[in-house]
């Protein structure tokens, strides 16, 4: 066990990452249970990598036929990414009983921060699609500092950034260590790139149609020239932005079925936050370790 847990005060080392008990538990019971699909697709992040927008985008791709006449009935407008769109192990193989999905109507869309290795065996060999989304690790880890604090606060107190920062740069914290789960799913894309899809939060933000063109693509799902004519791509796009959702009343003051808040998946969505909490030394340290570790992976920082 480590003592030096973001959220929960100590953790286990279990197939090279740390993982709160229990956590564990959901994490076991989908490598024991889930029986993924060809057709299944898998959002795939390092926890607060923007899992919340990839949720949003993915979910309005695959249902735009449906909504196209009747965006009023959207489901977005009303439940939070989280919910249409579960955890395997934080939801689905959270509690101790063993969901049936099999009458989920194909695509089935789940998400995961599972790193490669720990992945249910089902899900590497059934031929289904990954997408990865990869976050800078400084922003990444601020915004895990300012949700897990959150998280703590009422029982344990926050964890002061200096604390949060040494744990991050041993490799401890949720899912493990951050250069490990992007590089496990970095290399998967390089070698199967039709089945696993690696993007950047921070190209997104600067190109959201092409993403969601390119998304639709890689899923088989591309969009029709009629599609592309009438606004459709950008309609997603703008249902999908922070302002959009964050303003939604259900993303403000909501709860989801587990229990959290939906607020605390919305909290600025911007590109380099990090330097309003850290010195430039700090940035600096995360930037050395990341650099160290990632060093010939051919992942680009
Ligand atoms: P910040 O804390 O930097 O604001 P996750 O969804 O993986 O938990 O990640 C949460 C991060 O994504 C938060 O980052 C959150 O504000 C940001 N986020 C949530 N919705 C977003 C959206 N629609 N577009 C861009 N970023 C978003």
């Amino acid at each position: 066990p480590h003592e030096k847990g973001w959220i929960t005060p100590s953790l286990h080392q279990y197939q090279g990452f740390w993982v709160a008990p229990k956590l564990l538990n959901g994490i076991l019971a989908c490598q024991d249970n889930f029986q993924a699909q060809k057709t299944d697709i898998f959002i795939i992040t390092a926890p607060k990598s923007g899992t919340t927008w990839l949720k949003a985008i993915l979910f309005c791709l695959l249902n735009r036929a449906k909504y196209s006449g009747s965006m009023q009935q959207h489901p977005l407008l009303t439940q939070s990414p989280h919910d249409l769109v579960p955890f395997l192990e934080l939801k689905l193989y959270f509690g101790q009983e063993i969901p049936n999905l099999t009458s989920l109507p194909p695509p089935r869309l789940f998400a995961t921060h599972v790193p490669y290795q720990s992945l249910p065996q089902s899900v590497k060999d059934s031929g289904c699609k990954l997408v990865y989304l990869y976050r800078n690790p400084k922003d990444t880890f601020v915004s895990l500092w300012h949700f897990a604090n959150k998280l703590r606060s009422k029982e344990t107190g926050g964890m002061p950034l200096g604390e949060c920062l040494d744990a991050f740069c041993q490799g401890v914290s949720p899912f493990g260590p951050f250069w490990d789960h992007a590089q496990g799913y970095h290399n998967m894309s390089l070698e199967m790139p039709d089945r696993v899809l690696f993007l950047r939060y921070e190209d997104m933000k600067e190109g959201p149609h092409g993403h969601v063109k390119r998304l639709a693509d890689f899923l088989g799902c591309p969009f029709a020239e009629e599609e592309l004519r009438d606004g459709t791509v950008d309609g997603i796009v703008r249902m999908c932005s922070f302002d959009s959702l964050s303003m939604l009343e259900v993303n403000k003051s909501g709860k989801l079925s587990t229990g959290q808040e939906t607020k605390s998946y919305f909290r600025k969505g911007e590109v380099g936050d990090w330097m309003n909490y850290m010195s430039v030394e700090m940035g600096e340290r995360i930037d050395r370790v990341m650099q160290e570790k990632m060093h010939g992976s051919g992942l680009k920082l």
